[in-house]
């Protein structure tokens, strides 16, 4: 591919820098909204107070951010494209192959065609239909200008096919292919997106589901499933925010997006019958934006699982908080009449994601309101678990380090906010910064390394307690969702509390000034990274390794 255009560009803070969290007065915030985009309400949630830098910073050199670096723009060419399909699901029987392709397709969000990446067309990719314990062989062609990998998220799959360049496999390079054995131990809802760049890959719409049943469900028929796989997508005159060639733009808070979307669809709708159950099998591919979900019109509306597992017995619920890389499967019965729609709130905004229409003529495959039966298979687990004796935990800290005039960014811990639930995306500040000019960390507390430098192997089978405390005092703290590879773990407490809902997780939530305790099953052998499931964190270096023996 040759680049379009080459641009040389110095980085320097030449504007006012605005506020990435709350905590500062409304006169500070720099009003940059566009007409007719959700540009993140910044509220102030504080009172007025000095601001939290000053709004330039004095004798501070052009370029001193990292220096001048070139930025090449990707391809965003949409000539001879085709128009990328809605998913479809696939069934893969256990010890067959399927092959998925990745390559440039378009989509309209309302400005015109623009240039995304699907795998065989579609978008959001094919949801794999997986029985549980199956082992199939899944072929990676690569169309796109650019490497890529498949990282099948939350499955505990061989480690050679976890999909993690220089760690699991090289870079798929364009016009080449791979093979992955995918295996399926755990009934669930999964996902699968690339690890290579995926700040590019995945906002351009490059991901896909996976649903793991046991193979015969003796349960009788459950409810009917739609998965919802919702994301948000940062648009700027027509076409994707930019995005460089060289490396991660975006970098402070990550990139959270202007559009909403439900499986890459910016008004996305479902039907169900009136009374009827429907089973959500949510997945949050956001690059950054953490989601506070609810489900009004709902008759009943009940948490059946998490990330890779199942609760014990379902619990009534009326709002979920949920991060990047998380899922949850939901229960809803639907009114006799009237819509569900489903809502992410936060104290700044309340957007609508999706809409659940209630249609009379539609026959329910399953009526509510019975509750869904507990989930014995899970309770049984969870409880094996339980009360197994552990070592004292390994201690981790989350916190970033700044380059340049970024440094001087002094934060306030009574200011700190625990999720920084939006971001000003277009804050030169945040656009701009990069992995040259912001190293994000996970710091092993007891050797003081961190990320790629903190190694540390476990024995296979052990359970080893993990404390994960997101410093309230760092440059710019803010909300970490960190994500075991190969492993699945509990979440014990949050601050101490138990947490409300037990059942296995591979992705938590690390709230800025939070500590929380996972106790982590060491059951997969191999070496396998875990990082912040934010992407520019971890292409800012929020990565760091184990090995399982
Ligand atoms: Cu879904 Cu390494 O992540
Ligand atoms: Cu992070």
């Amino acid at each position: 591919m040759k680049p379009a255009r080459m641009i040389l560009v110095a980085v320097a803070l030449l504007v006012p820098a605005v506020a990435l969290s709350g905590c500062v007065a409304d006169e500070d915030l720099t009003d940059s909204t566009m007409p007719g985009k959700d540009h993140g309400g910044m509220t102030p949630t504080s009172p007025a107070t000095s601001p939290m830098m000053p709004s330039t910073t004095p004798g501070m050199p052009h370029g001193s951010m990292g220096g001048a670096t070139t930025r090449t723009p990707l391809d965003r060419s949409t000539t001879g494209l085709p128009v990328a399909a809605a998913s479809q699901s696939v069934r893969i029987e256990n010890g067959s192959s399927y092959t998925i392709r990745a390559s440039p397709a378009t989509r309209d969000f309302g400005d015109g065609p623009i240039r995304m990446f699907a795998y065989n067309g579609l978008l959001p990719g094919p949801t794999l239909m997986l029985d549980q314990g199956a082992r199939v062989t899944i072929r990676l062609e690569n169309d796109l200008p650019i490497p890529t990998t498949v990282h099948w998220h939350g499955l505990r799959l061989g480690a050679a096919f976890d999909g993690v360049p220089g760690v699991s496999q090289p870079v798929v390079e364009p016009g080449g292919s791979f093979e992955y054995m995918v295996e399926a131990p755990d009934e669930g809802i999964y996902w699968y997106h690339p690890h290579a760049r995926d700040d590019i890959q995945q906002e351009l719409g490059l991901y896909g589901a996976i649903v793991v049943k046991p193979a015969n469900e003796s349960n009788g028929p459950g409810p009917r499933e739609t998965v919802v796989m919702l994301d948000d997508i940062l648009l700027d005159e027509g076409d994707v925010a930019p995005m460089w060639t060289e490396e991660a733009n975006h970098a402070l808070t990550g990139r959270y997006g202007n559009t909403f979307l439900a499986n890459l669809d910016p008004a996305w709708t479902a039907s169900a019958a009136p009374g009827e159950r429907l089973r959500l099998l949510i997945v949050i591919a956001t690059i950054a934006r953490p989601l506070n979900l609810s489900f009004p019109g709902a008759e009943s509306v009940k948490l059946v699982g998490l990330d890779a597992g199942y609760l014990r017995a379902p619990r009534e619920m009326t709002s979920l908080q949920l991060s990047p890389g998380e899922r949850a499967i939901v229960d809803v019965v639907l009114p006799s009449s009237g819509n569900v729609t489903i809502l992410h709130t936060t104290p700044l905004s309340t957007r609508n994601l999706g809409t659940i229409l209630v249609d009379a003529s539609t026959a329910p495959t399953y009526a509510g309101p019975a509750p869904a039966a507990p989930h014995a298979r899970a309770a049984a687990e969870l409880d094996a678990i339980a009360l197994r004796a552990t070592a004292p935990p390994v201690e981790w800290e989350l916190d970033v380090r700044m380059m340049g005039g970024m440094g001087s960014m002094p934060m306030r811990p009574d200011c700190v906010e625990p999720v920084e639930w939006d971001a000003d995306p277009m804050d030169p500040m945040n656009a701009n910064a990069t992995p040259s000019t912001v190293t994000w960390m996970i710091r092993d507390v007891d050797t003081g390394t961190e990320n790629l430098n903190a190694t540390r192997t476990f024995a296979k089978e052990s359970l080893v307690p993990f404390r994960i405390t997101n410093l309230a005092d760092s440059a710019h703290p803010m909300q970490h969702p960190i994500h075991f590879h190969g492993q699945r773990f509990l979440v014990r407490a949050i601050d101490g509390e138990p947490a409300p809902d037990v059942a296995w997780k591979d992705v938590v939530l690390v709230p800025a000034g939070s500590t929380i305790d996972i106790l982590v099953e060491m059951s997969n052998p191999g070496t396998w990274v875990a990082h912040c499931h934010i992407i520019e964190h971890a292409e800012a270096g929020m990565v760091t390794a184990f090995t399982v023996a």
